[in-house]
């Protein structure tokens, strides 16, 4: 019998950003970041929602961290809002924005709950988007990196786990954009990809940079990583045809080639290179290995991914070129989670880690899935209960891959449930709901869900229930 049970020292936790669930953003001096004017601006969220109340947490945090308590999460991953510690993005440092994260980290450490903070999870300060256009510039890079290491300076003591920067292919690829408006902020519209693809390559350069603000400016032994959405490649059986194809299409899958290989290797694919051709990025003289910096592990943010098989391809789209696979689009009715985009692929988790060690060659480099979860169309029945049991069968047949990935050797060291409440989506606004506590916008009310209960049991069991 395969019970699923997992490492006694397995890292179960829960993941949040900043501007989807704190809310307070007028409060104790923090300044407006691109995610406020974005989405103040007509249009660009669904039914013009914003981060201006989201879950009030700034205020509500001491409630949530016991929530968290009883759920029996040891760890949990949030990000520190920039323009609180910064508000103007470089120079003047807010005291009372270092002291909130001061009493979020000491109420954690009261409860037992290591914080993972995550360093630029989007809300980059306005002011540098009216500077010098954000990601457009490598100013940004500079600009980051000083920020961490102020923040590293005065909160280094109560915090070691360090993840630079959440998903960069979101904030630059989804967020600049040639001949269409992007989903994400800033928004801008720009004239080549090449430009789309310089904007990703500068925040590989505060990944580099930060990483070595943080070892200089921590005062103990700390661990660093980045956390990237990688976009998973899996093959429809496993046949020794199909998962060479999963590995070939993996360097060309959306923006992989240029973004977890130079982080992890130090050098863009070579496969990438070649189609995008003159798109590709300026990269000066040392900068890959400013972006290659010795990091301590690799997280993932795995949701789907995109089926891949092998083929012959006499003719292929690509003209001449013969790549030998073919990425599969997805039948009508593929089974989904409430996103247009959440495909339902638990494979995509194992085949995520796999991908990390054998097609990008770190197999030296431990992993842990930074966020994974899903959204629903959550409802409070006449019981007052929220009875997820579409999020329980999700979650349960990634756990499972997870397994899969640790029995197999591969250095899986932890899972970060993505989300610890409901919160603002992004362009979604607040209609798709990711919580395992959902959140009653009208009255602040927590209500912890079926799918709660559900992982407080594998996580005091350690083990899929
Ligand atoms: C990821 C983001 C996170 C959340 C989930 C659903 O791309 O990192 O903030 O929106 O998707």
């Amino acid at each position: 019998m395969n019970s699923y049970k997992f490492p006694d020292d397995f890292m179960w936790g829960v993941a949040t950003s900043s501007y989807q669930i704190e809310g307070a953003t007028t409060e104790a001096g923090r300044k407006p970041s691109v995610w406020d004017t974005f989405s103040a601006n007509p249009g660009k969220v669904l039914h013009d929602d914003t981060g201006a109340v989201a879950c009030d947490h700034y205020h509500r945090y001491e409630t949530d961290i016991k929530l968290m308590a009883q759920l029996g999460v040891k760890h949990y991953r949030f990000s520190i809002a920039w323009p609180r510690i910064i508000p103007e993005g470089r120079g003047k440092v807010n005291e009372a924005g270092i002291d909130f994260y001061r009493r979020l980290v000491d109420c954690l450490h009261q409860h037992n709950i290591t914080p993972h903070a995550t360093l630029f999870h989007w809300d980059s300060p306005q002011a540098l988007e009216d500077l010098y256009g954000s990601w457009r510039s490598r100013e940004m890079a500079k600009d980051f990196a000083d920020y961490v290491s102020t923040l590293v300076s005065m909160l280094g003591d109560r915090i070691t786990n360090w993840m630079t920067i959440n998903e960069i292919p979101c904030f630059t690829h989804l967020a600049y954009a040639v001949n269409s408006d992007p989903l994400h902020a800033p928004g801008t519209r720009v004239e080549t990809q090449k430009e789309v693809w310089q904007t990703s390559h500068n925040a590989l350069l505060a990944h580099g940079l930060a990483t070595q603000a943080i070892r200089a400016a921590s005062p103990s032994n700390c661990f660093i990583s980045l956390v990237d959405n990688i976009s998973v490649t899996v093959p429809i059986s496993e046949t020794p045809e199909n998962i060479k194809a999963a590995q070939q299409a993996f360097h060309l899958c959306e923006q992989n080639g240029g973004i977890i290989f130079p982080a992890l290797t130090g050098a863009y694919s070579p496969a990438l290179l070649e189609s995008l051709g003159n798109a590709a990025p300026d990269i000066q003289s040392g900068d890959l290995e400013i972006i290659h910096q010795p990091i301590d592990s690799i997280g993932l943010n795995i949701y789907s991914g995109t089926y891949v098989q092998a083929r012959d391809n006499a003719i292929h789209p690509y003209r001449d070129r013969q790549p030998g696979y073919e990425f599969l689009s997805f039948p009508v009715g593929y089974p989904k989670m409430y996103m247009p985009w959440l495909n339902i692929i638990p494979e995509s988790i194992y085949w995520g880690i796999r991908h990390i060690g054998e097609t990008v060659g770190r197999k030296d480099l431990p992993l842990f899935i930074s966020e994974s979860g899903c959204a629903a169309q959550d409802q409070v029945n006449h019981q007052d209960k929220v009875i997820d049991t579409d999020r329980i069968m999700y979650l349960r047949q990634y756990f499972k891959a997870a397994h899969r990935a640790i029995s197999e050797g591969y250095p899986l060291k932890g899972y970060f449930v993505w989300s610890f409440m409901d919160n603002f989506e992004w362009s979604y606004g607040y209609d798709h709901r990711f919580g395992l506590v959902y959140i009653d916008y009208q009255t602040q009310q927590r209500l912890p869900k079926a799918s709660f209960d559900w992982y407080r049991q594998c996580i005091s069991q350690n083990r899929v229930v």
